[in-house]
């Protein structure tokens, strides 16, 4: 992987491809490898960028400090301004799509089109919080066993878990891989995120939303408000794909992707 100092850490990134900049943000616990499909489906004709969040992957933790959506979307400007992008098009999953309202609320100049997967614009619920905050102190504790175990069925659509059993190992893999501390302080951040529905009447990029039809931790009311929010959106909905639907039916997802891409060339 590239490495770049950015903001007092060392950020992991790979990049494939040439064109107009797309940045993708992976979700919780993994790291830039979730994209693998979308960056061979969209390299031919983009320049596709895919980091690690601070904590994740190869990417350093900075500070044991709560990793906020806002740090992480200074990072990602950071790393823009490391490779000399200006105006990009971002796209998050899940926890990468706290990072984009967060990136969209800072530079929303720099922000030529926005991709939402499997992602809410809403805040933690105090019950929520306090599951992050139980479950930070036993990934300090005990590793990400206890993460995996709870988080990994529910991933996934039940299909998914006899269909697509490379795709449960892969993340399987990821998940334990992720180094206990850039987990511990990313489920702190995301507990500390604020409610964005204020934001979504004004966000003025092109925006497409997407959700797996049997995503259970984002589910499809919550797409279908930012859908309803956000002037002008497009809503793809994956049908038989959980929370990873683009590692769960890719062909489905570049199909959205890539069509949505297509659509703002000049
Ligand atoms: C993710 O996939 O990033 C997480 O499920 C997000 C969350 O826990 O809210």
């Amino acid at each position: 992987m590239k490495k770049v100092r950015v903001r007092g850490f060392e950020m992991a990134y790979e990049e494939e491809g040439r064109g107009q900049a797309v940045m993708l943000l992976h979700g919780f616990p993994f790291n830039h490898a979730l994209w693998r499909e979308q960056v061979q489906a969209l390299s031919d004709h983009y320049r596709v960028i895919t980091p690690d969040m601070r904590g994740f992957g190869e990417s350093a933790l900075s500070t044991e400090e709560p990793a906020t959506m806002r740090e992480m979307a200074e990072d990602v400007a950071a790393l823009l301004d490391e490779l000399g992008i200006n105006r990009v098009t971002l796209g998050g999953l899940s926890m990468g799509g706290y990072v984009a309202f967060a990136f969209y609320k800072q530079f929303p100049l720099r922000v030529r089109s926005l991709i939402l997967a499997d992602t809410r614009h809403t805040a933690d619920t105090a019950e929520a919080k306090e599951n992050r905050e139980r479950q930070a102190q036993q990934a300090l504790a005990e590793g990400m066993k206890g993460i995996v175990d709870s988080m990994l069925p529910k991933l996934l659509a039940p299909a998914s878990f006899t269909e697509r059993k490379d795709v449960v190992e892969e993340l399987r893999a990821m998940m334990l891989s992720t180094p206990p501390e850039g987990a511990a302080a990313a489920l702190r951040g995301m507990a500390l995120r604020t409610d964005q529905t204020y934001l979504l009447p004004l966000i003025l990029a092109p925006t497409l939303i997407i959700v797996g039809s049997e995503d259970q931790i984002t589910p499809l009311s919550d797409a279908e408000v930012m859908h309803r929010e956000i002037r002008g959106s497009r809503l793809e909905v994956i049908e038989g794909a959980g929370h990873v639907s683009n590692m769960e039916r890719p062909a489905e997802f570049n199909q959205a992707l890539r069509t949505f891409l297509d659509s703002l060339q000049p």
